[in-house]
């Protein structure tokens, strides 16, 4: 996760942002903060990557990298705003003692557009990561790579409208339908015959943008809609405030890079 220190709107690269709306600095920190340490008291280990002043977007630390089995497949921003925030991961993941890292030839996103179930990865296209990152994430890491059409900008990155729920699984997941198309849809009631499909309100809360550990499901505390579909499969909701992060158009998944080592 990456602080907020530095985070605002002052440009805008999807329809979340409004550089007109104020953010409230400290209240975005103590939200993120919150976030954080209700990770700590889940017993997970939370590390922090330190924020760049230039770089307002860094707290969307999902963004930065993807990494599977300790593989780590860097980023390549679309919008010349974030490039410089894919070195900083990479320099990061180098000094963790990360040995595999690539440096992609095409635009991804990190997971803001890869999603990762037991053996494959879902690969978002569409507004940010090219699709030409897909063939390259399946020879960088072994895996088949399901490629999926997002076709509404408000869900701009996968990880906007898809939220795997147990990555020791290949059929849990809930997402957002008419974030996709026609065929993209097809393919998800296919593979995922009993996924929750969320609601537009929940959509619209940025619900789909949480973090399960298999049990626990972390989410913004407005995609209300989601708690008893979550609770009926065995999860536990545990909905966090993230209204501040929300106007840069991203929540609990946004600011959370998994580091599945
Ligand atoms: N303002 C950021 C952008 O538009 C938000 C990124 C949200 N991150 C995510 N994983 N969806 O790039």
């Amino acid at each position: 996760m990456c602080p907020p220190a530095h985070f605002r709107v002052t440009y805008s690269i999807n329809p979340w942002m409004d550089p007109g709306k104020p953010v409230d600095l400290p209240l975005a920190v103590a939200q993120w903060e919150v976030l954080r340490d209700r990770y700590r008291a889940l017993g997970h280990t939370v590390e922090e990557l330190a924020p760049d002043p230039g770089l307002p977007d860094m707290v969307y630390a999902a963004n930065g990298a993807t990494v599977v089995d300790g593989r780590v497949l860097g980023a390549r921003f679309a919008h010349p705003e974030r490039v410089a925030e894919a070195a900083a991961h990479r320099a990061w993941y180098r000094a963790h003692g990360f040995g595999e890292i690539r440096e992609p030839d095409h635009v991804n996103e990190g997971e803001g557009d890869f999603a990762v179930t037991a053996s494959w990865l879902l690969a978002g296209r569409g507004f940010r990561s090219s699709p030409l990152s897909h063939p390259e994430a399946q020879e960088f890491f072994g895996r088949p790579v399901i490629g999926l059409d997002l076709v509404d900008p408000r869900y701009y990155h996968l990880d906007t409208a898809l939220c795997v729920l147990d990555d020791g699984s290949d059929s849990e997941v809930m997402y957002y339908p008419p974030a996709f198309s026609p065929g993209s849809r097809a393919v998800l009631a296919g593979l995922f015959p009993d996924a929750i499909l969320a609601s537009e309100a929940d959509a619209l809360a940025l619900g789909l943008n949480a973090v399960s550990d298999g049990h626990h499901v972390l989410l913004p505390q407005a995609a209300t809609g989601l708690f008893d579909p979550l609770r009926e499969r065995g999860y536990e909701p545990v909905p966090v405030d993230l209204t501040e992060l929300l106007k840069g158009g991203g929540s609990v998944k946004c600011c959370t890079a998994e580091l599945r080592a």
